[in-house]
């Protein structure tokens, strides 16, 4: 294993060299949203839009390794594109998130169901603690990348999320990105 810079463009998420990357489309993110029927109507009309990219930069053998994701403006009934979200598999694992263009909101959840707000602006690095549960919206009406660094086995646990969904949703009220209880959060 031998050291390495490596480009990041912090307008457009690429990474190079990369040495993996997925995609995630409206249709497959159905269940994180309010409005499933708008979201259909979207994927019909829009013909299913990208609503983030994830490119990462891992070498075998290494304990941490990084990426980007890249986040496409957007809304579904007034709430906006988001990541699906989740807690790490190793409890003891956190993230950094560092924000390099856009505008995003970091939403944050511990087990014990405490919510953390943090702001993704150019320039801001953000501290994941170990198990807090972590999903970014982009609020902006550009691309939000942020670039992300944290430990090989960390791994996602997806099923919390997805089964309860965050107590917080954010939402456009009259142009502002707004934070609301979520009226389908099920303990
Ligand atoms: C990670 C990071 C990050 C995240 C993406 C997509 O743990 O790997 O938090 O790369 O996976 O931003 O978010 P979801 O994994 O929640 O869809
Ligand atoms: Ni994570």
């Amino acid at each position: 294993m031998l050291p390495e810079g490596v480009l990041i463009n912090g307008l457009t998420g690429e990474v190079s060299p990369g040495t993996g990357k997925y995609t995630k489309r409206l249709s497959e993110l159905r269940e994180i949203f309010q409005d499933q029927t708008e979201l259909d109507r979207l994927v019909e009309v829009e013909g299913d839009p990208v609503v983030y990219e994830v490119i990462e930069y891992r070498k075998e053998g290494s304990d941490l390794f990084f990426g980007t994701t890249t986040m496409e403006p957007g809304k579904v009934s007034g709430e906006f594109f988001m990541t699906r979200g989740h807690f790490h598999q190793r409890r003891d694992m956190g993230e950094v998130y560092y924000t390099q263009s856009g505008h995003g909101v970091l939403l944050l959840e511990s087990r014990k169901g405490e919510t953390k707000v943090v702001r993704m602006d150019p320039g801001v690095c953000a501290f994941i603690p170990p198990d807090w549960a972590h999903r970014s919206i982009n609020v902006g009406s550009e691309k939000l990348v942020f670039v992300w660094v944290c430990n090989v086995d960390a791994g996602h646990d997806y099923g919390d999320i997805l089964k309860h969904g965050m107590r917080k949703i954010v939402v456009d009220r009259d142009g502002k990105d707004t934070i609301m209880n979520n009226p389908h959060y099920s303990s």
